[in-house]
């Protein structure tokens, strides 16, 4: 035995020498080949990887200009690609497509069809993933092909590349001289230093249109629509005077498809006195198709939601809650996820208790025109659970934040019925819930969460004791134009032990 095992060992050592020897032998060129070579393999098979799956839910990234490790999201359903729409979109779900795509995680989630608009009908909306999916088709979502987003939500992800792959771009760079600053941006104004011009062309009346800026002596151009938002149109209309943007969108349906693009990649903060104090792209990038043109419509009367804070403040409390009790709130997902498996695996599940942050979300439209939702009464959801219609999916968020803004507890789909339920002296209330009636906050009137009503809570069972922000926002998804963004949210402080919660130290800021 023993002499056998010495046999084997002195072959090898035998073999190994040899290849030592043949290694040492071939030439630099010929070792850089083959090290070459298996480069090659390595990456292919990698880029199989990812492209591996052409089954039922493989995803794939559509419109990024820097390589395959960006772009809009597409899932293949029924043997047909789609698009995902960018409601609820976040780091989460942008994580588990970088991960189903064999990348180590998401850079950042993007949204409003910052690569462009949707190419395709959208087979996913409001997808929600606690992080633990391997598989966005495993997240929620409403349902394949259930969506109510126009053709310029597509939500997109740019995801950390590998050190193989960033090393083939780079030295394909340096062959090819390729232009490395295509993403970078700059402000409008230190690259067009001879001044811009700007103007609404082709609309039905003359404060909506396409946007055309003329840089310098050049001619008028049109706007590149990827990533074109009620920012940036909220900047175009404040500076025509045209008052505040009431819609931002990617079409042609004012013309100029045959225009030249004059700039790419505007983005602006939304308070800037012109476009040319906001960033745009370096280097003119326009990937997508020509219907993508960057438009605005501007209102002079607007609505301006307002959270209110102090209530807030004042309301908001513990309660431990059985899941008996919860189960119309988990038919409308506004219990953590940790719930649905305590459902799945405990046969005494219903009596399980969840620790709920309960709360008063009260929110005065202090604007010039009502708040109406953003989808058309046709399209409301008769929720049985609740017996009212939802009209607008996502009308406000809560979050339970890490000092790093790191979101822990989920902030439930939030679902919502708009109507006038406390106005200011003198203002008769309109809008009512009840009788499939119109849906909206009137001007001077408030709409009111009270917090002992179901799903107004955050799940927070998983959380533990310690220090948190706690971050409440109304439009969040700026899905609805409002004179301002930057009094829709409250950013507060979050104590919370074993018995006690108490939220504090609220500032107002943008959602
Ligand atoms: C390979 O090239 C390096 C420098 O370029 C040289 O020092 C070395 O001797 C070469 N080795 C062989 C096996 O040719
Ligand atoms: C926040 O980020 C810092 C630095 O990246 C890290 O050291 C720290 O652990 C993070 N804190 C939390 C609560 O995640
Ligand atoms: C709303 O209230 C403000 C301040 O109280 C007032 O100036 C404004 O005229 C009111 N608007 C309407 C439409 O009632």
């Amino acid at each position: 035995m023993r002499s056998r095992m010495n046999w084997k060992v002195l072959v090898v050592g035998f073999l190994m020498t040899l290849t030592l020897v043949d290694v040492r032998a071939a030439s630099n060129s010929t070792l850089n080949k083959v090290r070459e070579k298996k480069a090659r393999i390595v990456e292919k098979l990698k880029r199989d990887f990812r492209k591996l799956k052409k089954q039922d839910g493989a995803v794939k990234l559509v419109g990024g200009g820097n390589g395959e490790h960006e772009g809009n999201v597409e899932i293949l359903h029924d043997g047909k690609w789609g698009s995902v729409c960018d409601d609820e979109w976040d780091y989460l779900e942008a994580n588990v497509v970088c991960r189903q795509l064999g990348f180590d995680g998401a850079i950042k989630p993007t949204s409003n069809g910052h690569f462009g608009q949707a190419r395709r009908r959208y087979w996913m909306d409001n997808v929600y993933c606690d992080g633990s999916e391997d598989e966005l088709s495993k997240c929620r979502f409403d349902g394949w092909g259930a969506s109510d987003c126009g053709g310029g939500e597509a939500a997109g992800v740019i995801c950390t590349r590998d050190q193989q792959d960033r090393e083939n771009e780079d030295n394909k760079g340096m062959t090819e001289r390729k232009p490395k600053t295509k993403s970078e941006k700059r402000r409008v104004k230190d690259i067009h230093q001879q001044g811009v011009a700007i103007r609404l062309v082709g609309g039905r009346v003359y404060s909506e249109g396409r946007v055309e800026v003329k840089l310098g002596n050049s001619d008028w151009g049109v706007v590149c629509g990827d990533g074109w938002s009620l920012f940036e149109a909220a900047v175009v209309c404040r500076q025509l005077g045209l008052g505040y943007a009431s819609d931002a969108v990617q079409t042609n349906f004012f013309g100029g498809q045959r225009t030249p693009v004059a700039i790419s990649g505007v983005q602006c903060h939304g308070d800037e006195d012109g476009l040319i104090d906001c960033l745009h792209d370096k280097l003119l990038d326009c990937p997508g198709s020509v219907e993508n043109v960057a438009s605005v419509v501007c209102l002079r009367d607007m609505p301006d939601l307002v959270f209110d804070h102090i209530e807030l403040m004042r309301t908001a409390h513990l309660e431990d809650r059985q899941l008996y009790w919860l189960q119309c709130a988990m038919e409308e997902n506004c219990v953590a996820s940790q719930a649905y498996k305590v459902q799945k695996e405990s046969d005494n599940w219903h009596l399980e208790t969840r620790r709920l942050l309960r709360f008063t979300a009260r929110i005065l439209n202090a604007g010039t025109a009502d708040f109406r939702p953003s989808v058309p009464k046709h399209l409301w959801e008769w929720h049985m659970c609740h017996m009212h219609y939802h009209s607008m999916e996502v009308f406000a968020t809560f979050d339970v934040l890490d000092q790093n803004g790191t979101r822990l507890a989920e902030g439930h789909k939030a679902s919502f019925c708009l109507e006038d339920n406390q106005c200011l002296p003198g203002v008769e209330p309109r809008y009512k819930c009840a009788n499939y009636g119109d849906q909206g906050i009137s001007v001077n009137c408030s709409d009111v969460y009270k917090h002992n009503i179901d799903c107004q809570w955050v799940d927070i069972s998983e959380l533990a004791p310690g220090e948190y922000i706690f971050k409440v926002a109304v439009n969040p998804e700026f899905k609805v134009g409002e004179m301002s963004f930057d009094n829709n949210a409250a950013i507060c402080r979050l104590l919370y032990t074993e018995s006690f919660a108490a939220v504090h130290s609220c500032v107002m800021g943008r959602p």
